[in-house]
């Protein structure tokens, strides 16, 4: 290791391992030793400071104790920060590993808000001991109240006694689709899907038939047609930048869909995890077709994953069923997360957030954009991800071990095809995910090297 840090110790009453320890913590404040530096090993820094190794030890505990570094093992110790521990970990191991990992359909958590801050705000208010009880049925009303602030910037004002609280989209989907399907019944999504949808069908017995789309979204005669001949009882849809294609549905094409699935009475799951991301999207299936759309409005994408909320809006009269299965399947939404949720809807962290993350994944489309060029890349300014079509003779599964072979991990089309034989050869690219931005460009040019040279095909594989 080049550079080591080495104290500058003012010791004076002090025994040796707090002075190092006050020595680190100074560089810390100074702004000499940025968050995220590893810091030299125990045995390193001793033999650098002529000291005994338990000496380091001692210091680096109490430093840790402090909350000033954290140590994950072999990997090392690293300089703390005031962000989330998540992001420690992930830098941690982009320094452990060399692999370029473009799989991960999510922004980089240095945009996620910050948990202590939220934290120390909630210690400061009284009534937090009710956030460990069960809530009422259907929640609380002041949380059902941001769920309606959510969807009313989402662009659809619903009346909070309408929103259901769901532990995340998968939750939702899992509860809409107990309510609204039989086992053998038909479900519509798009040829390429959310990869847990096929799972989720198979719980219920369900069929899934593909709609072929173009880049404005399902056609809608091919849509029609599968109306007539399979009789489907409703349309999954993730319409605005879909995972995996980054197309956003048209509002031409919204009305279009809408308009065919109430002829022939399919309705329509329209999962809006992205919607907030695009400033200025077209409107919610669940605007334009309220009557027959049950709308999925997780927080996973643009706030937080990990806390697992979802607000859910169904037609009027599916409102106490649709509340009745959320206690049958997960009881209660925690009230806790719930909370955080509600204040940062209320308090502008959301809205800052997503600012944050609209800024990052400009910044990092025009990174794509850069390095791929005039490649046939699927994306757009907003978007977590790219669709790449691949040139033949390449084939997406073979594309996917060459570029694992050399180093990044890409997801095949197949991975997300609702009929298998009508995957094509494409990838999807996380643009966010894990990585940073440099990780990401040196990843992108790996993939324009091996798009550019097909001849690399012509050697066997294995
Ligand atoms: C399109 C889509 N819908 C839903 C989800 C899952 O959301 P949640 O974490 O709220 O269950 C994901 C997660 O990647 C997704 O990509």
């Amino acid at each position: 290791m080049t550079n080591l840090w080495k104290p500058d110790l003012d010791q004076g009453d002090s025994p040796l391992y707090m002075a190092i320890t006050d020595a680190l913590a100074r560089d810390i404040a100074s702004g000499h030793l940025p968050a995220e530096t590893r810091l030299p090993t125990h045995r390193e820094l001793a033999d650098e400071m002529k000291v005994a190794v338990g000496t380091v030890t001692r210091a680096y505990a109490e430093a840790e104790k402090r909350g000033l570094i954290y140590s994950l093992g072999r990997a090392g110790t690293f300089v703390g920060s005031a962000r989330s521990g998540g992001l420690r970990l992930v830098n941690a191991y982009e320094q452990l590993s060399d692999l370029i990992d473009l799989t991960r359909y999510r922004l980089a958590v240095s945009e996620d808000p910050d948990l202590l801050t939220t934290f120390r705000k909630l210690s400061r208010r009284s009534a937090n001991q009710s956030l460990l009880q069960y809530t009422p049925p259907g929640g609380l009303r002041h949380h059902r109240k941001a769920g309606a602030a959510w969807i009313a910037r989402l662009g659809r004002e619903v009346a909070p006694h309408s929103v259901v609280l769901t532990a995340g989209a998968q939750n939702a989907l899992n509860i809409v689709l107990s309510m609204i399907a039989r086992r053998g019944d038909w479900v519509v999504a798009e040829s390429h899907t959310y990869p847990s949808l096929p799972a989720l069908a198979e719980l219920h017995g369900l069929n899934l038939i593909a709609v072929d789309c173009d880049d404005e979204g399902p056609l809608p005669d091919a849509f029609e047609a599968i109306c007539r001949q399979k009789k489907p009882r409703s349309l999954f849809t993730n319409p605005t930048l879909n995972n995996p294609t980054s197309i956003t549905v048209s509002e031409a094409r919204r009305r279009q869909i809408a308009s065919i699935a109430a002829r022939h009475e399919v309705l329509i799951i329209e999962d809006a995890v992205n919607h907030a991301l695009p400033s200025d999207p077209p409107p919610l299936f669940c605007s334009i077709a309220p009557e027959i759309t049950f709308l999925i409005a997780s927080l996973s994408k643009v706030l937080a994953a990990g806390l697992r909320v979802c607000y859910m809006v169904g037609p009027s009269h599916t409102t106490a069923r649709l509340q009745e299965l959320v206690h049958t399947s997960v009881h209660i939404v925690s009230p806790i997360c719930l909370e955080i949720a509600a204040m940062w809807i209320s308090d502008g962290t959301a809205e800052r957030t997503l600012a944050l993350r609209r800024n990052e994944c400009r910044t990092r489309y025009e990174i794509a954009m850069e390095v791929l060029g005039e490649r046939k890349l699927i994306t757009s300014c907003e978007a977590y991800s790219g669709w790449l079509e691949l040139p033949p003779p390449w084939t997406a599964k073979e594309f996917v071990l060459e570029a694992f072979a050399r180093g990044v991990k890409l997801s095949p089309a197949e991975s997300f095809a609702v009929e298998k034989k009508k995957a094509g050869n494409a990838v999807r690219i996380c643009l966010g995910g894990n990585t940073s931005r440099e990780s990401l460009r040196q990843g992108l040019l790996i993939i324009r090297d091996i798009l550019d040279k097909p001849s690399q095909l012509e050697s066997p594989r294995v």
